[in-house]
């Protein structure tokens, strides 16, 4: 809502020309994702993915879609550049390079699974304005279900390419102790995806997922099933500071451990769950530790602070405490979080473009 007129200076033209141009590809951005949706859930990306090129005709048959619209949503990837078009025989192509981000959540570059995240945000703007007058939060359980789903799918591609990989052998002595078999749990679990690939290569060690979100916990709990570790995966209901485990093992909190509205009693109650040698592994957004370096260094910080502010932030701030750490923490503040809640030794063992991963002892 406008309510004052801009004052009349004068105004650099070419700047302000760059400028709307740079406007106008943030729109391209809310555009093109919504389209990403579609070709998401409508299989197209998917029936392209073998390269051949297409007419719309032929991709609405492959696809059981309306051509109409298919040629409409084939001409925005062209203009977008997510498919080349050629104009003898009106063919579209999806790049192999294009599919491996597109085409499927199985790809270790797949980002077509974060498409629906940007749907969910849009869907509670309204709520979100409130929220700015307010100071009131929003809770996980108040998102829209594309959060949900898009937070399972597009964070799973990260696990899967780091955790087993690179994560567990950077914790000293982590590798052995799972093979031997000892006790994991993981707080704030969601949909269970780390735990589930944790369970996959450790079959000697127990795994209990914990979470406040109900419809999550039953969603693990399927997912736990088909991937055949349900012996092993045991997914419940709980508040980050109500589990009643002792001698734990391992606690770990992925992507979560900021969510929380109070982090510290979070970690404390982990300390105490935790055995004397247990571990405390926290997965986090990589950021910086001052708000300028996080601009410079964190590749997709705009969408990181978008999703902070509807989902971290707010989900922090719908819980006692409100600490509100927001995604892009950094280290130094997650550490004097550790530290407040009694833990020594803190340790940074691992990161990637993404995410960062910090290691605490009780
Ligand atoms: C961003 S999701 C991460 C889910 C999962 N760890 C993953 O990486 O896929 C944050 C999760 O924290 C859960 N959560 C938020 N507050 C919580 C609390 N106080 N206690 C336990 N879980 C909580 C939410 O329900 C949600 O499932």
């Amino acid at each position: 809502m406008t309510t004052t007129a801009p004052r009349a200076t004068a105004l650099d033209m070419e700047q302000v020309g760059r400028f709307a141009q740079h406007v106008g590809a943030m729109l391209t951005g809310g555009a093109t994702t919504a389209m990403m949706v579609i070709g998401d859930r409508t299989g197209l990306y998917a029936a392209l993915a073998d390269g051949t090129p297409l007419t719309s005709a032929q991709l609405a048959r492959r696809t059981g879609t309306a051509e109409r619209y298919v040629r409409e949503w084939l001409a925005q990837q062209a203009a977008v550049g997510f498919v080349t078009y050629n104009p003898d025989g009106e063919t579209f192509t999806l790049p192999p390079e294009h599919a491996a981000v597109l085409a499927s959540d199985d790809s270790p570059a797949a980002m077509i699974g974060a498409a629906p995240l940007i749907s969910g945000l849009h869907r509670r703007t309204e709520e979100m304005a409130r929220a700015f007058r307010t100071g009131d939060g929003i809770s996980w359980a108040d998102q829209d279900p594309a959060v949900w789903e898009s937070i399972e799918r597009f964070f799973r591609v990260g696990y899967r390419n780091s955790l087993l990989t690179e994560w567990v052998p950077a914790v000293e002595g982590l590798h052995a102790r799972l093979e031997a078999g000892c006790r994991v749990i993981d707080v704030g679990t969601g949909r269970g995806a780390p735990l589930i690939l944790l369970a996959g290569a450790y079959p000697a060690s127990q795994f209990t997922g914990y979470d406040v979100h109900r419809p999550s916990v039953e969603v693990a709990t399927q997912r736990a099933a088909a991937a055949g570790v349900a012996d092993r995966v045991r997914f419940a209901v709980d508040h980050c500071h109500g589990y009643p485990d002792r001698d734990v093992d391992v606690i770990t909190f992925f992507d979560t451990f900021h969510d929380l509205g109070d982090p510290v009693g979070a970690a404390a109650h982990a300390r105490r769950a935790l055995a004397p040698d247990g571990i405390l592994l926290l997965v986090e957004p990589r950021a910086g530790d001052d708000l300028a370096t996080t601009l410079a260094t964190v590749p997709l910080a705009p969408v990181s602070f978008a999703a902070s502010t509807f989902l971290c932030t707010s989900n922090s701030l719908s819980q006692a405490v409100g600490l509100a750490l927001g995604s892009q923490a950094g280290e130094a503040r997650l550490r004097e979080v550790l530290t407040e809640a009694g833990y020594r030794t803190v340790r940074r063992v691992a990161e990637n473009d993404f995410n960062m991963v910090l290691t605490a002892q009780p």
